[in-house]
């Protein structure tokens, strides 16, 4: 897609737009070279979740969970933010509120320059003690130990969101209020079936929010947008960019 051929409707919304809301999923990292979940080669075609990414699995073997999280580690530690990364750190900049709610643990928003993200399920270089709660970061991969532990003896745990567990409340609470004021809402590289974040389009689009869907395949989300733009985030959002100058 290019600048010229966004259509009119659009183009006004961006230029008009104040609260603006941006909720990622793994799509937005693809073109850095991270592995989806769920595509064609994503992570669960090749690992079970339930053996992985549960607190049940790290109980049982905490060294198969964390060789899991550190070979990923590994592989984000080469990643670079993209255009699409880019391109949202700079709608920040540009728009009066803009409030973005990623499910990716890569941390890539952040290295791209933006500074409103909200992590809603965690991030891989934070861990936290399974004991103390007390929270580090670990930028060394591969580990030095594996598992590895706390200074108070007790193993530590990637500061994630597992299967089967809670997302921090105040995170949910946050992102809801940003979402029920925000005129304009992008939804980019999430196949939109993962709870709670699936169901917060909807909660957009209750206060009239326009719905923005950048993503190649259709997902549940696409029935609710406004408009849904098929193709790559790192080529769709600097072309949005473009035709963005804010009125
Ligand atoms: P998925 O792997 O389920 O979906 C990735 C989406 O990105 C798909 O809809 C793809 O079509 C789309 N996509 C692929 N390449 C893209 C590109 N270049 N530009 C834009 N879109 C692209 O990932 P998520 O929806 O993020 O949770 O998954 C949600 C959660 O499920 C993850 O946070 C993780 C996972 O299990 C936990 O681990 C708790």
């Amino acid at each position: 897609m290019e600048a010229n051929s966004i259509p009119t409707e659009l183009s006004e919304i961006l230029k008009k737009a104040r609260r603006v809301v941006a909720i990622t999923g793994a799509g937005i990292s693809a073109e850095s070279g991270v592995p989806t979940f769920r595509g064609k080669d994503g992570l669960w075609k090749s690992f079970r979740a339930e053996d992985l990414a549960t607190p049940w699995a790290f109980e049982r073997d905490p060294a198969l969970v964390w060789k899991w999280y550190d070979w990923r580690r590994g592989l984000i530690a080469k990643a670079r933010p993209n255009a699409g990364h880019l391109a949202l750190a700079e709608m920040e900049k540009r728009y009066p509120e803009f409030t973005l709610i990623t499910q990716n643990v890569d941390g890539l928003h952040r290295k791209a320059g933006s500074h409103k993200v909200i992590e809603i399920h965690g991030n891989l270089w934070r861990v936290r003690c399974t004991a103390e709660e007390k929270i580090f970061y670990l930028e060394d991969v591969p580990l030095p130990e594996i598992p590895p532990h706390c200074s108070c003896g007790a193993l530590v745990r990637p500061d994630v969101v597992w299967f089967g567990e809670s997302l921090n409340p105040m995170l949910i609470q946050e992102s809801q209020r940003a979402l029920a004021t925000c005129d304009l809402l992008f939804v980019v590289g999430t196949s939109g079936i993962v709870q709670p974040v699936a169901s917060f389009p909807a909660i957009a689009k209750q206060s009239g929010a326009y719905i923005v869907e950048i993503n190649p395949e259709p997902t549940p989300i696409s029935a609710i947008a406004s408009i849904s733009l098929k193709g790559k985030s790192g080529e769709i959002l600097p072309e949005l960019l473009k035709t963005q100058s804010i009125q």
